[in-house]
């Protein structure tokens, strides 16, 4: 097959510095983005009348059979998939037609452009993991909304929540992370197309055009920007990073939960692994690598802003090796992000065991200090000191213990009855008295979370929608040339 783009005087002759140069392994995520983008551009330079309607559609039919043949098909000796594509057109209908493939564009604008079409459908796809969690994490919430089960700071045993509160907090946080992707996309969605090399081009394109056509909102605003900046990587890179420590805690969590210390939760045998010579073991592999896969992402977002600090305008290959780290990060990001929806789907999580982290350890008493407050009048910090007392003496104190120490510390009597000062004191009631907004006992928590779901499936379905309407667009632009 004729290079095209070594025929001249460059080129390596060398094995190593072939592959050196070559971007062509990491070029399958935008062989797809690569094709739509070349009948984007070739149908806009038909209607602009820069190549004619012939050659416009001898292109086309080419770029359907090079799609059909598919990535594999592609002659890897190319530096990257741009030129092999186009060798590949060039070869079906000559130079003479296929060689205006590239007419009014560069390899700058194209994979930049390439870059972003696939971006978009990995955030996409990450909005749609992201909820799929979210949606788990919100049946098995309500399923275990009065599973009592201590929270804690500092690793130690601190106040009463319930499982189905604990896990709420985990979808919460997704929510925000939803919306950085969200958020990104917007900014992934213009469409660097007809920058050109960086300063556009002389023939008369329709950026407009080309944009709608791909599904974008609008072109980048300035050539030069257009090619040279990745800040849309950065942000979506971050927006993954900042997921994966989401997940990663509640990786934490789960690992913790499944151990033989805590009992909480037992993760089913799809998601655990055995050990090789500890036949008694089930390993929480699972949330494991996911927790480990966050270190992944976080590599690739360093090396993703460290590879663009101090770049000079406008394109230079150093970015090349940036786009890999993309895909590596959402790679690693939403696998870790599909995998967990099937552990929390699938966890078995055990009432009796979470109860028992309620019943020593004196996670009550906050609760009693707050009933102390209100019931008798006396000021928090005298409370907190009251109730500090208590706890040296005991985790697990009676109405009488406090009665007691109370008389010590203040001098005067407790003045409430047994059945107030035994309900500070019963785990049960001190969840359902917290029912401040947000806390365990508000009732509404659940029916927020699936608003909160709702109305984000609805924003994921209209970016959908969009995209598959500017598909339908670029296929009867297409049609019409045919
Ligand atoms: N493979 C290149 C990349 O990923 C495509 C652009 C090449 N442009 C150039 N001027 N060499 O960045």
């Amino acid at each position: 097959m004729t290079d095209i783009l070594r025929r001249g005087r460059l080129g390596a002759t060398d094995d190593e510095v072939d592959g050196f140069l070559s971007s062509f392994g990491s070029d399958r995520r935008i062989f797809g983005a690569d094709i739509d983008v070349g009948r984007a551009h070739v149908v806009t330079l038909a209607e602009c009348g820069i190549v004619s309607e012939d050659d416009a559609r001898a292109i086309l039919g080419a770029l359907d059979e090079v799609e059909e043949g598919g990535f594999d098909a592609l002659d890897g000796t190319h530096e990257d998939v741009h030129p092999a594509i186009e060798a590949e057109v060039v070869e079906r209908v000559g130079e003479d037609t296929g060689g205006r493939l590239h007419t009014a564009r560069s390899r700058n604008d194209e994979v930049a452009t390439c870059i972003r079409i696939a971006l978009r459908d990995e955030l996409l796809g990450g909005m749609r993991d992201v909820l799929a969690l979210r949606s788990a994490l919100v049946d098995r919430a309500e399923e275990t909304d009065d599973y009592l089960v201590s929270g804690y700071t500092h690793l130690q045993r601190a106040q009463p929540t319930t499982i189905g509160h604990h896990l709420l907090s985990y979808d919460a946080a997704l929510e925000r992370d939803f919306g950085r992707l969200a958020d990104a996309y917007g900014r992934v969605n213009e469409s660097p197309l007809g920058s050109a090399a960086f300063a556009g081009t002389s023939f008369g394109i329709d950026r407009e055009r080309t944009a709608e056509l791909l599904g974008f909102d609008r072109p980048t605003r300035n050539s030069m920007d257009g090619v040279a900046s990745r800040g849309f990587a950065v942000e979506s890179v971050s927006s993954a990073l900042n997921a994966s420590v989401t997940l990663s805690r509640l990786c934490e969590d789960l690992v913790l939960w499944s151990s033989h210390e805590f009992g909480i939760v037992e993760f089913d045998d799809a998601y655990a692994s055995t050990s090789s010579i500890m036949p008694q073991k089930k390993n929480p592999d699972t949330a494991e690598l996911a927790r480990g896969k966050t270190a992944t992402v976080h590599g690739a977002l360093t090396a993703t802003v460290t590879n663009l600090k101090g770049l000079p305008s406008a394109y230079n290959r150093d970015l090349q090796e940036a786009t890999g780290r993309i895909w590596e990060a959402f790679d690693a990001a939403r696998s870790s992000c599909r995998v967990l929806a099937g552990v929390i789907d699938t966890a078995g999580f055990d009432r009796g065991s979470a109860r028992a982290t309620v019943e020593d350890g004196f996670v009550g008493a906050t609760e009693l200090a707050d009933a102390l407050v209100r019931e008798t009048g006396i000021a928090f910090r005298t409370a907190h000191h009251v109730v500090a007392s208590v706890a040296e003496q005991t985790d697990k104190p009676t109405a009488d213990d406090v009665r007691d120490v109370f008389r010590e510390v203040t001098g005067d009597a407790l003045e409430l009855d047994d059945e107030r000062l035994e309900n500070a004191l019963e785990p049960r009631g001190c969840v359902e008295s917290h029912d401040s907004y947000g806390a365990p006992g508000d009732e509404g928590l659940l029916d927020e979370a699936r608003d909160a779901l709702e109305a984000d499936m609805d924003t994921l379905n209209s970016l959908e929608e969009d995209l598959e309407l500017s598909e339908e667009m670029l296929n009867e632009a297409v049609e019409e040339i045919r």
